[in-house]
C-alpha cells in the first residue's frame, strides 16, 4: 500500500498573490499545512511509501522534506516528484513515480496536501473497508445542510439531500486501474475533481466510508483558522 499526496497547486482561492508560497506551506500550529496532512499517512504502518507531488519550481519542499525525515516520523517513507497543470495530472505523475516500486494491483491512497485534519482512525477505516473485495473506497461525510440549486443568483430548487455525501480524501484504488481511469478521462478532455470520479466513469462503484466531517480542505483564508481549531480539538490524537 502506497500514498500519493498532490501538493502542486497554486492555491488561488486561498491567496491569489501567493506567488512562491501556496497554502500547503501556510503556518499551522507550529508546522505547515502539508506537514499536518502527511502525518497520519506517515504514521500508518501499512503504507510503505508516500510520494509528494510538488510544483517543478517549488523551493520550499526540499528543506521541509529533509526536516520531516530528520524528525523520525515515517523515516525513509517519503519521496517526491513534479506535478502538472491540474490536480489529476499531478496525481498521475505521482502514480507513475510509484510505478517503479509498486505492483499494478497495489493500493494507492490519494490525499490532498491541503487537508491537514486527517485523523489516523479514518485512514484505518478506509484501509479496512478494502477487505472483502471492494474495488476502491472513498472517505466521505453525509451532507447535513439543506441543499439549493442556484440560477442567476436566485434559488431555483431545493435538492433532496437524501443519499448525498461530500467526497473527502484519502481515496484508495489499485494502481493500474486508477492510472488507466485518469489517463482515459484525460484523453477525452474530461477533468475529474477526484479519483472516484475517474473510476466511476469506467463503471466502478467505490465504497463510501463515513469519515470525520472535520477533514476539511483548506481552500479559502478562513479555513486556516478553522483547521487550527479542529487540530486543537483533536489534541493528542493529531500530534
Ligand atoms: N493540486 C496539485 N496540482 C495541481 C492542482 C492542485 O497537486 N495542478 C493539489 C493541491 O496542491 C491541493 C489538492 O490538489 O493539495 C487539492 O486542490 P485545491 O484545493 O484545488 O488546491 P489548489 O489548486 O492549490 O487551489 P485553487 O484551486 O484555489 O487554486
Ligand atoms: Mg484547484
Amino acid at each position: 500500500m502506497f500514498a500519493v499526496v498532490p501538493a502542486a497547486g497554486r492555491g488561488e482561492r486561498f491567496d491569489p498573490s501567493a506567488g512562491g508560497s501556496p497554502k500547503q506551506y501556510a503556518p499551522l500550529l507550529g508546522a505547515s499545512v502539508i506537514e499536518w496532512s502527511l502525518r497520519a499517512l506517515l504514521r500508518e504502518p501499512r503504507i510503505e511509501k508516500v510520494v509528494v507531488v510538488v510544483a517543478a519550481d517549488d523551493a520550499r519542499w526540499p528543506p521541509l522534506a529533509a526536516s520531516i525525515g530528520e524528525s523520525g516520523i515515517g523515516a525513509g517513507k517519503l519521496s517526491s516528484t513534479s506535478g502538472g497543470a491540474t490536480r489529476q495530472e499531478s496525481v498521475l505523475n505521482g502514480l507513475r513515480a510509484l510505478g517503479a516500486t509498486a505492483a499494478p494491483e497495489d493500493w494507492m491512497l490519494v490525499h490532498d496536501a491541503a487537508r491537514p485534519c486527517l485523523d489516523g482512525a479514518d485512514v484505518r477505516a478506509l484501509i479496512e473497508a478494502l477487505d472483502g473485495g471492494a474495488g476502491g473506497a472513498v472517505l466521505a461525510a453525509p451532507i447535513v445542510d439543506t441543499v439549493k440549486r442556484e440560477s442567476g443568483g436566485l434559488v431555483s430548487e431545493t435538492v433532496d439531500r437524501t443519499g448525498l455525501w461530500r467526497a473527502l480524501t484519502p481515496q484508495v484504488f489499485a494502481l493500474a486501474q486508477l492510472e488507466h481511469a485518469i489517463t482515459d478521462a484525460a484523453s477525452r478532455g474530461i477533468t475529474v475533481t477526484d479519483e472516484a470520479q475517474a473510476m466511476e466513469r469506467l463503471g466502478f462503484r467505490p465504497r463510501l466510508v463515513q469519515g470525520s466531517p472535520f477533514n476539511i480542505k483548506v481552500t479559502r483564508p478562513a479555513d486556516l483558522a478553522i483547521a487550527a481549531q479542529i487540530l486543537r480539538t483533536m489534541g493528542e490524537k493529531a500530534r
